[in-house]
């Protein structure tokens, strides 16, 4: 039993450590696309930047976990990244292929990719909630801490792409989007985590993001 619970933390924070890294990293470009485009708009970069910096904090708080039990995270594909998947499903293309300084040249994409952003977070908050309610979180102090951090963030997450929606006069997210979000995270759930649990061949990570 002692050993599917160390697992099944290994799995989840693997997942988790990807999701951040990636998350951080992307908005970089997004940031560097919106500087340019809009560098009058100093609220929204500000609220933007906060956003990177604290995905850059719950990622550091996954790594400290890591090396503090001396581990590197399991290999996790593009297939478990929320925002790889939403980039996938609505823009049909990697997250890594995504172009933000066109995006940004284009209101309905730009639009978009806010909502897609904004859902992601969402979900990041639903996500985090149910995890602060699972026993076994709760009986792992330094992973309850670290989960508690990302409540307390994940809520602000959402203000800077809500705010140039509303700004904009631009829609909140549509059936589509909806039902995107509701596919990703049940496959996720149901199917693909089950079976990072228990794929026998799953190899860690060289070394860390
Ligand atoms: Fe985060
Ligand atoms: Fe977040």
């Amino acid at each position: 039993m002692e050993k599917l619970v160390t697992r099944f933390y290994g799995v989840l924070l693997s997942i988790y450590i990807y999701n951040e890294y990636t998350g951080y990293m992307e908005l970089e470009k997004l940031l560097a696309a919106i500087n340019k485009k809009y560098p009058e708009e100093k609220e929204f970069i500000a609220a933007v930047r906060k956003h990177i910096d604290d995905e850059r904090k719950h990622y550091m708080l996954f790594k400290n976990y890591f090396t503090k039990n001396e581990r590197i995270p399991f290999f996790v594909s593009d297939k478990y990244g929320y925002i790889d998947l939403f980039v996938k499903h609505i823009f049909k293309v990697k997250i890594k292929e995504l172009d933000q300084n066109s995006i940004i040249n284009n209101n309905e994409k730009f639009f978009k990719l806010c909502r897609l952003i904004m859902m992601t977070e969402l979900r990041g908050l639903k996500q985090v909630k149910t995890l602060l309610n699972n026993n076994l979180i709760n009986k792992n102090e330094s992973l309850l801490k670290i989960f508690k951090v990302i409540e307390k963030d994940e809520p602000s997450h959402c203000y800077p792409y809500q705010y140039w929606l509303k700004k904009s006069n631009s829609h909140m997210p549509r059936l589509r989007e909806n039902l995107t979000d509701l596919w990703i995270h049940y496959s996720l759930m149901i199917i693909k985590v089950p079976f990072l649990l228990f794929n026998g061949k799953l190899k860690r990570r060289s070394e860390f993001y």
